[in-house]
């Protein structure tokens, strides 16, 4: 999975899964009785999308665990044990709050850009959690109005991540020497965040204004983009949010000091 999601060509097969399987969902999931309004449901029933998201969150939690095991025992070979529960939330606060791109040379359009954009990916992730949890429980129902709290909240996210990613496009397109060292892994993971953004706001729109076929085949590539988003996660560059909490951690707690990447990598040699 990991060669898959490092080379282009790979790019193909890593989609292919998940357009095969949200085809399969339209053509055989049972659905419920059609409603007076179009609904993405009429198509892509919520049972089936919360069974399939649910379980694929559990497999990237084991392997994000997994991974994370491995990444541990390789540095503790390194011969520095060091005290990383009681590091975790400092290490958090500091990535949260991206405190050390502020100190960075590169400008602060980096450090808003990422600051908009993991904030509003954060937003979105437990908005979204809460929500399905909810319609899993039968207490609310999808799609929700628009005055909403969840959906008030989920639009201001959505306005935030969009900001949040065209700032980083933006930057790294001016950015000459960034554009000569972005790797096929920098912008997989960008365009894909920016990309479930994008379909997702589409998606709403397209709904509200009951335009079919379209909006299905928007909703279409907006869960094809979740899958990718999500199932590729452990090793695509959405794997750095979880590795640089630990590593800021790891570092702290073996007193190597300093929080920064550069230092840590020093430290993997
Ligand atoms: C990776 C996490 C996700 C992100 C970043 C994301 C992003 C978005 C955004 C920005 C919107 C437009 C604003 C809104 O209505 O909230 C949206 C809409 C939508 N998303 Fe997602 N989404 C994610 C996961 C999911 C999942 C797992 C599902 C379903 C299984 C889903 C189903 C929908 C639906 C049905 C809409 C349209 C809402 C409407 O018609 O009002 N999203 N998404």
């Amino acid at each position: 999975m990991g060669k898959l999601v490092l080379s282009p060509p790979g790019l193909l097969a890593l989609l292919a899964l998940p357009v095969l399987i949200f085809a399969a969902i339209a053509r055989w999931a049972p659905r419920g009785s059609a409603t007076p309004q179009l609904e993405f449901a009429n198509v892509f029933p919520i049972p089936t999308l919360e069974a399939l998201f649910f379980t694929l969150a559990g497999c990237v939690v084991v392997m994000f665990g997994l991974s994370l095991r491995r990444m541990l025992t390789a540095w503790n070979r390194g011969g520095r044990h060091g005290e990383i529960l009681s590091e975790l939330l400092p290490a958090f606060r500091a990535v949260a709050t991206h405190e050390r791109f502020t100190k960075c040379r590169q400008g602060r359009s980096k450090y808003f850009g990422h600051l908009l954009a993991f904030w509003g990916f954060a937003g979105l992730a437990l908005t979204g959690t809460a929500v399905g949890v909810g319609t899993m429980l039968g207490v609310m129902r999808t799609p929700l109005p628009l005055a909403s709290p969840f959906k008030l909240f989920a639009n201001l996210c959505a306005v935030v991540i969009l900001v949040g990613t065209t700032i980083l496009l933006v930057d790294r397109l001016r950015d000459c020497e960034k554009l000569r060292h972005s790797t096929y892994f920098d912008w997989f993971f960008v365009l894909t965040l920016a990309g479930v953004a994008f379909t997702g706001v589409l998606s709403e729109l397209l709904r509200l204004g009951q335009i079919a076929p379209a909006m299905y085949g928007m909703y279409f590539v907006h869960l094809v983009l979740i899958f990718a988003l999500l199932a590729y996660a452990p090793y695509s560059k959405f794997a750095h949010l979880l590795y640089r909490t630990v590593a800021v951690a790891y570092s702290n707690g073996t007193g190597t000091g300093g929080t920064g990447q550069g230092d840590f990598r020093k430290e993997r040699g």
